[in-house]
C-alpha cells in the first residue's frame, strides 16, 4: 500500500511541476484514499519512525512537504495538501570507471549497471536494466525519465511510442538517432502494484530516492560521452539534472538554457506531452526549444524547419 501511496503522491507532484493544479478523481477513489489516509494517520509514532528515511535529503517543503491529512475535496488539488510519502533512501552508488577508450569505459559502466544488485532487485522476471544508447561521440545527449514497458523488454531507452516520436523529432533536426546519445534518469521501470503474475499497466514517475540512486550512472554516461549539449525531456529529467528544488513548474525552466556540470542544458517537454495531446501548439512549443539547440549547436536550420508546426 505504501508503494501505491508513494506512486500517487509522486504523480501528483509531477503534475504540479508540469503546471497542472487539479485532477479529476472519482468519488469512490476519494473514499478509498480517505480510508487509507485515515488508517495511516492513526499509525503509532514508532510506525512512523520506521518508515521515515534515516537522513532525508534537504528538499523544499513546497516540493516534498511532510505528510498531511488529506481532506476530501482538497485531496484532488496538487497543492500543499498532497504529501509525498517518505521512503527509505538507499545510498547512491559510487561509480568509478576504469581509464581507457570511451568504448571501454562505457562497456565497464554497462556491466556495472546491469550487475547492480539494487537495479536488479527492481526488475520483474524477464525484464532488463536499461542504460543509455547511441554514439559515444555524440554532441547532443537527450535525457528522459525512465524505461517504460517496451524499454524494459528491449533493454534500450526510448523504443516505445514516446521513443518513436523522439526519433522523429531528432530526424526533424536533421540528425540521425544513431548520432546522438539517449539516456534516462532511471535505469529501471518504476514499479506499480499489480496483481500476482500480472504485467504492469502504465508508468509512474520515479521517487526522489530512486532518482538519487540512479543519478551517478547518468553522470557517468555524461562523463564518458562528454556531449556538447544536453536536452532534458520533461519535468523528471529536469529535476534530476537541475535538482529537486530548482523549480516548481516546468514552465519556469523549459525553453531556457541551464548548466549541468559545465555543459549547456536545454529543458523541454517530454515527447509524451505531445502523445497525450498531439496539437500543433504543443509540437511547436517543443520544436522551438529544439530550434534553440540546433542554433547553438551550429546545425543548419532551413526556412522550412523554422516554420514547422506554425499552423495552429
Ligand atoms: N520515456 C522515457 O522517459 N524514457 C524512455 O526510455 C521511454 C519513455
Amino acid at each position: 500500500m505504501r508503494e501505491s501511496l508513494t506512486a500517487i503522491t509522486e504523480e501528483l507532484r509531477r503534475l504540479k511541476l508540469a503546471g497542472v493544479t487539479t485532477v479529476p478523481v472519482a468519488d469512490e477513489t476519494l473514499e478509498r484514499l480517505r480510508r487509507v489516509v485515515g488508517r495511516r494517520a492513526a499509525a503509532t509514532a514508532s510506525e512512523r519512525a520506521a518508515i521515515a528515511p534515516a537522513a532525508a535529503p534537504a528538499t523544499p517543503a513546497a516540493v516534498n512537504p511532510p505528510p498531511a491529512p488529506v481532506r476530501p475535496r482538497e485531496a484532488v488539488r496538487t497543492t500543499a495538501a498532497v504529501a509525498a510519502v517518505p521512503e527509505p533512501l538507499r545510498k547512491p552508488p559510487e561509480v568509478r570507471l576504469p581509464s581507457g577508450t570511451k568504448a571501454e569505459r562505457w562497456a565497464a559502466l554497462k556491466a556495472l549497471v546491469e550487475g547492480d544488485e539494487n537495479c536488479r532487485a527492481h526488475l520483474r522476471p524477464g525484464k532488463r536494466v536499461v542504460l543509455g544508447v547511441g554514439s559515444l561521440d555524440a554532441a547532443l545527449m537527450f535525457v528522459g525519465e525512465a524505461p517504460g514497458a517496451e524499454e524494459e523488454i528491449q533493454g534500450e531507452p526510448f523504443v516505445g511510442p514516446a521513443g518513436q516520436l523522439l526519433t522523429r523529432m531528432i530526424v526533424a533536426m536533421g540528425v540521425a538517432r544513431e548520432d546522438v546519445y539517449i539516456g534516462n534518469i532511471m535505469n529501471w521501470r518504476p514499479g506499480l502494484p499489480t496483481a500476482e503474475g500480472q504485467e504492469q499497466v502504465g508508468n509512474r514517475p520515479p521517487t526522489a530516492g530512486e532518482m538519487a540512486y540512479c543519478l551517478p550512472f547518468l553522470r557517468a554516461q555524461v562523463e564518458v560521452v562528454a556531449p556538447r549539449f544536453l536536452v532534458a525531456l520533461g519535468a523528471t529529467a529536469a529535476q534530476g539534472l537541475l535538482g529537486a528544488g530548482a523549480f516548481k513548474t516546468l514552465g519556469e525552466v523549459r525553453g531556457r538554457w541551464h548548466d549541468f556540470g559545465g555543459i549547456p542544458l536545454m529543458v523541454t517537454y517530454h515527447p509524451s506531452y505531445i502523445l497525450r495531446e498531439p496539437t500543433p501548439r504543443r509540437k511547436r512549443l517543443i520544436w522551438e526549444d529544439l530550434l534553440q539547440v540546433m542554433e547553438r549547436a551550429g546545425l543548419p536550420v532551413s526556412d522550412r524547419q523554422r516554420g514547422f508546426f506554425l499552423e495552429r
